[in-house]
Formats: C-alpha cells, structure tokens, sequence
C-alpha cells in the first residue's frame, strides 16, 4: 500500500493527523462544563463516549454538571413554585451580570437532593456500561465525587434571603490533584458545604471556573446548545477572543449570542487568571468537542489568554528595534541582505513580537499570486527557546490563508530542521513562483525551500 489517502471504509489519513493533538493533550488538564440540557439530551451517550475516549487518551478530566431543569422539574412535581433574586451584582467578576440566582430555601432543597442524586447516579451509570460491540466495551474510567468545593452563603441582598444559594469559597485543589494523579475522572457538581456543615446550591459555571484556574487548566470548556459563532442574521462573526483585547466586551454581543454572555465572561476572567485556553463548544452538535481537541480548525468560540508578548503588523517606529534584530544575522550570513531602506519598503509585510515596547521577534509575509513566502523570521537571542518564533508563524499562518493562499513557503540556509518541526517539507526549489525565482538569491546562498501546504 503506498498511500493512505485512498481508503474510503476507515479514515486512516485523518487518524494519524490527530496524533500531534493526542500527543499535546495527553497529561493536560481540561475541565469541562456541561448543563442540565445536555444530561437529558440523545447526547448524552456519545458525549460519555467521548470523554472516554479523551480519558483514555491521558486526558486529566474534571466534569462540572449543571443542574437547573432536572431541579425544576422536581420542584414542579412537588408542586413548588421557583423564585429567582435579580441578576447578580455587577461588582462580582466572577458572576456574570444576566445570570438569575435561585432562591434556594428549606423547600427547595428536597428538590436539589432529588436531582443531584438521580444526576451522580446517571454519569457514573453511564461512565461503567462496557457492553461488547458498543463504543464502551472495555473501557474502564473511575468516576470520583466527594466534598471538594467550600461554599459560604450568598446572603442578603437587597433585602432578599438567598437561603442556601451560595458562592464557592474554596476548592480542594491538591485532593483533587491527587485523584487525577491516580487516573481518575472528577465530577464536580455545582454544590458546596460550608464549614458549618450546611449545603449551599452553587452555579456550576463558577465551580468549573475556580476549579480550572485552582489546577491551572490548560483548557477550560463549555458546551452549550447556543454555542455558535455567527450572529442569526449572520452579520456578525465571532471566532477567537483574545483575553487581553481591552476593546472586546461582551456587554455589547448581538441577540442571538446573549445565551452565551455569562460564559464569555466568565472565559475571560479564566484567562486572566492563569487558564491557557478556554472553548465555548456546542452541545447540539455531534462530535463537536472530539472536532475542537483533535482538528485544527477545532469547533466553537474559542477565549485565548493572550500573550503578555504583543505579535502585531509592523509600524515605522519598529525600523529601527527590527534593524538592530536582523543586523547581526545578516552579518553573520544567517539572514540575506536587507538594508533600512528595503526594509522601510517592504514594511507592511512585516510583523513585530513585542515585550514592553522593544522588538524581540520579526517575521515578514510576501504573496505572489495564492502563494506566500515567510521571510526574515529572527527572535532576539535572549528570547529564544520559548516558542516565540512558532507563534510568529502561527500569525502568518493565520494571515496567508486570511489571503486564500493555499501554501506557505520559507528558503532558509540554517533553520530547514526547525522549518520541518514546524510542519514544512523540504521541496525542490522549482516549486518557486516564477516571479520569487527571478528575484531569488539562492543561487550564490544556497538556501533550501520548504513549504507548509495551507489547504
Ligand atoms: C530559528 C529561530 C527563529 C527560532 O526562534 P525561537 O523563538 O527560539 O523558536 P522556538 O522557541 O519556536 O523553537 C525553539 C526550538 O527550536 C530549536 N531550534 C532553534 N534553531 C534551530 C535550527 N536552526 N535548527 C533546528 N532547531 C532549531 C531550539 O533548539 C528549540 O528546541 P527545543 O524546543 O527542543 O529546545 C531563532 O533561533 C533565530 O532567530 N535564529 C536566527 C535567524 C534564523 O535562522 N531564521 C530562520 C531563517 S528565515
């Protein structure tokens, strides 16, 4: 067999794509939060599925619940009727300001009893099926619950007694740590004690939020049956939020995006604290956290914590900082001859990576026609080694196919192994825009192409 392309019964060419993801999630924390919809969802099965799968993988997993339909439908049952205070205060960050807080007093708590019971009792029946010819046979994940989440009440407010609502005070980090060491998947459920003893009825949404930020997550997901990226009307796009973008608010969301304010936000303070990567992923939609983990295109919205390091297009008062990067290199014959003045030419094709207003990284971008070229990429020698340079050409990365160019070249006379760590292949110097050949000084640098297919 000589390619792995043609089979059309088992997608072996996408299997062995998704083995870098494996291999980056494995031994990596994800906390995920998932609602009281999704549990009396058809789902509901696949997505245990999938969580097995990603247990499997070495995936270290923490499962917030929510739980609010599954308590209503039992107070509805017992004829009690649900009150909710006004939304939350505006000078809690972690509570997002359209959230409803449950009233939870002594008649509701039967109800709450009832339905986290019958909710454990459902994800640990469905974590321990391993029926033959099913996607669970053979599986063996350990379930583990318990006390880990210190609660204290939410209190008065505006004359209103929240009873036995309350606010996460604590969470038990190193117990929980010691249970993911040992293989196990954690079930956090959105309830706290207090050191009273008292239970306190708490919004999953801030148990999942200080539980990532506690074990510093490198993800943290919600799956929601609105997640989407597209305003109704389609007018508005909304991919990837940066958690240092001071211009993003989600105040300002359109409509149809309101459903998900509360969890942007509270994405964001997850970023700003510590959490790599959070990922607002649909619940409706079949396979869509498998397709967010292992794809490259991933699935969703996704709130980055940003880099402390700003990579932006270069501007005139970057001439100098990247003259004083790129100088060195090109004396020393590592980086072709470029004066100020190309420089100042050709500056809108650059990119700067800056730490506190000084130029530490540089990279420029050149379209001939549905190809790009990735030139002059130097990192400052004092910060090299921390993955500044792959960032540069994730940008670009980003930027050509912005472009609808459908592959990335580099010609480089010192760096071809680090251009192959990085996805390129080395290719004959033939498969050049003509245009680029003519310019091209590799003749007397000798330097080797390597291009990186973008489609
Ligand atoms: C190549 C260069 C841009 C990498 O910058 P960086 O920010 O340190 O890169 P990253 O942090 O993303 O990657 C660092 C890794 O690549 C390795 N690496 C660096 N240069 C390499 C090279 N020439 N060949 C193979 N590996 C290399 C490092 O050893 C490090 O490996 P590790 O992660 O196993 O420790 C930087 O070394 C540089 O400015 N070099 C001089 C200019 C140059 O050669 N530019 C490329 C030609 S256009």
């Amino acid at each position: 067999m000589t390619s792995d392309q043609g089979s059309t019964d088992f997608p072996i060419h996408w299997l062995r794509h998704t083995s870098p993801y494996i291999n980056s999630h494995r031994d990596s924390t994800l906390v995920i939060w998932f609602n009281g919809e999704l549990l009396n969802s058809a789902g509901f099965a696949s997505f245990i599925h999938d969580l097995t799968l990603l247990s499997h993988m070495g995936v270290r997993l923490v499962l917030v619940h929510g739980m609010r339909p599954q308590i209503d439908a039992e107070m509805t049952a017992s004829g009690i009727e649900a009150h909710f205070g006004p939304p939350a205060l505006a000078d809690q960050p972690a509570v997002a300001s359209s959230d409803k807080v449950r009233i939870t007093d002594s008649t509701v708590l039967p109800a709450l009893h009832a339905a986290l019971g019958k909710i454990r009792c459902q994800i640990e029946s469905a974590f321990s099926s391993g029926l033959p010819n099913t996607p669970m046979s053979g599986a063996q994940v350990t379930v583990c619950s318990g006390n880990f989440v210190v609660a204290k009440p939410y209190g008065i407010r505006l004359g209103i007694d929240y009873c036995h609502t309350g606010e996460v005070r604590k969470f038990r980090k190193s117990k929980v740590r010691q249970l993911l060491d040992n293989g196990m998947v954690v079930l956090l459920s959105p309830i706290g004690y207090s050191t009273t003893g008292e239970l306190f009825n708490l919004h999953a949404e801030d148990v999942a939020l200080q539980a990532a930020i506690d074990l510093n997550a490198e993800k943290l997901i919600f799956l929601h049956q609105d997640a989407t990226c597209q305003s109704a009307d389609k007018a508005f796009a909304l991919r990837e939020i940066s958690a240092t973008d001071s211009s993003f608010s989600a105040q300002s969301l359109p409509e149809s995006l309101l459903p998900l304010q509360s969890i942007i936000e509270r994405s964001l303070h997850a970023c700003r604290n510590g959490v790599k990567r959070c990922h607002i992923v649909s619940s409706e939609q079949d396979g869509a956290l498998l397709k967010e983990l292992l794809t490259r295109d991933g699935s969703g919205l996704l709130v980055d914590s940003g880099s402390y390091d700003t990579i932006r297009p270069a501007s005139n008062r970057d001439v100098a900082g990247i003259m004083q990067l790129i100088q060195p290199l090109i004396d020393d014959g590592t980086l072709r001859n470029r004066s100020k003045q190309d420089l100042e030419r050709q500056l809108a094709e650059f990119i700067v990576a800056e730490r506190d207003g000084s130029v530490m990284g540089c990279a420029s971008l050149t379209v001939y026609d549905n190809q790009a070229e990735l030139g002059c990429l130097a990192v400052h020698p004092k910060f090299r080694d921390s993955g500044k340079a792959a960032e540069l050409v994730q940008y670009l990365i980003k930027a050509a196919r912005k472009m609808h160019c459908i592959s990335l070249f580099a010609l480089t006379t010192r760096s071809g192994h680090w251009f192959r760590e990085q996805g390129f292949v080395p290719a004959d110097l033939q498969q050049l825009p003509d245009i680029r050949n003519n310019l091209c000084d590799q003749s007397n640098r000798g330097s080797k192409l390597y291009t990186l297919d973008l489609q």
